[in-house]
C-alpha cells in the first residue's frame, strides 16, 4: 500500500468509474457528442469523478449561488446545477456560442434550464459585473489558464464564509515542473504558488484528472 496517489491506466479508470462515477445516460451521451462534434478539444471536458466531486461538494455546503468560468458544452455546469439547493443559481461563463449551444441543449433536457444562466463574453468582464457582496457558495475556473489569477481575485471577495473555489487543470498536464518552457503551465505554475500565500482561503490540490484545488473561503 502506498500514501502516493494512484497513477491511474485505461483499466483501473474504467474501473474508478464503474464502481464510483458512472455518469448517467444523459451525461454519457454528452460526453459522446462533444467527443464526435470536437475530437479535438473534448478533452477540455471535466472527467466523471470531477462532475462527480462538484455535485456532491454542491449538495454538502448547500450551494445556492454558482458561478462557472468556462462552460464548454456544458458538462461541468450540469454536474454543478444537479447539487444545488431547488432554488440555487448556476451563472456561466463562455466566449463561444458555438460549444455552448450543445450545452444549453443538454440543460433543457436535464430539466436545468431555470437554474443556469449563460453569459457570453469575456469572463473577465462578466465577473467584474457582478455584485461585491461575498455571496458565491461555490465556484468552478476552468478557461483560459493565463486568467486563472484575474478570475480568482475577482471570486474570492465574492465568495462567503465557508463557500468553496474549485480550480481545474492545477498540474498543467504535469508542465508545471517545467513551466518555463509552456506559457499555460507558466501561468498554471504562478496560479498555484499566488493561491498558496492567500490567506484568504486554506486550500488542497488533489491529483483528480489534471489536478484540482478546492479552496475554501476563511
Ligand atoms: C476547458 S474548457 C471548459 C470545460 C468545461 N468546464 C467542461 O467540463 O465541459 C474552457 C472553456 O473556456 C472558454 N473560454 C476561453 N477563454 C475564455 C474567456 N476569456 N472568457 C470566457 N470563456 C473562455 C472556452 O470557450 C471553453 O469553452
Amino acid at each position: 500500500m502506498t500514501r502516493k496517489s494512484a497513477q491511474l491506466d485505461e483499466q483501473l479508470h474504467e474501473y474508478l468509474l464503474e464502481h464510483g462515477a458512472r455518469p448517467d445516460p444523459l451525461q454519457r451521451e454528452l460526453i459522446t457528442d462533444t467527443e464526435r462534434l470536437w475530437p479535438d478539444s473534448a478533452e477540455m471536458q471535466i472527467s466523471p469523478e470531477q462532475a462527480g466531486l462538484l455535485t456532491l461538494l454542491a449538495k454538502a455546503i448547500h450551494a445556492r449561488t454558482a458561478v462557472e468560468v468556462g462552460t464548454f458544452t456544458g458538462y461541468s455546469a450540469l454536474a454543478i446545477a444537479r447539487g444545488l439547493d431547488k432554488s440555487g443559481k448556476l451563472l456561466c461563463c463562455d466566449i463561444s456560442t458555438e460549444y455552448t449551444d450543445v450545452a444549453r441543449d443538454f440543460w433543457h433536457r436535464a430539466g436545468m434550464t431555470e437554474r443556469i444562466e449563460l453569459r457570453i463574453g469575456p469572463a473577465l468582464s462578466t465577473l467584474r459585473d457582478l455584485e461585491a457582496e461575498p455571496k458565491i457558495d461555490l465556484s468552478f475556473i476552468d478557461a483560459d489558464k493565463t486568467s486563472y489569477i484575474a478570475y480568482w481575485n475577482e471570486i474570492v471577495p465574492r465568495t462567503r464564509s465557508g463557500g468553496f473555489v474549485v480550480v481545474d487543470n492545477v498540474l498543467a498536464g504535469g508542465n508545471v515542473l517545467a513551466a518555463e518552457q509552456d506559457e499555460n503551465a507558466h501561468a498554471i505554475h504562478e496560479f498555484n504558488r499566488y493561491v498558496l500565500r492567500d490567506h484568504r482561503v486554506e486550500l488542497t490540490m488533489l491529483p483528480i484528472s489534471d489536478g484540482i484545488t478546492l479552496a475554501r473561503r476563511r
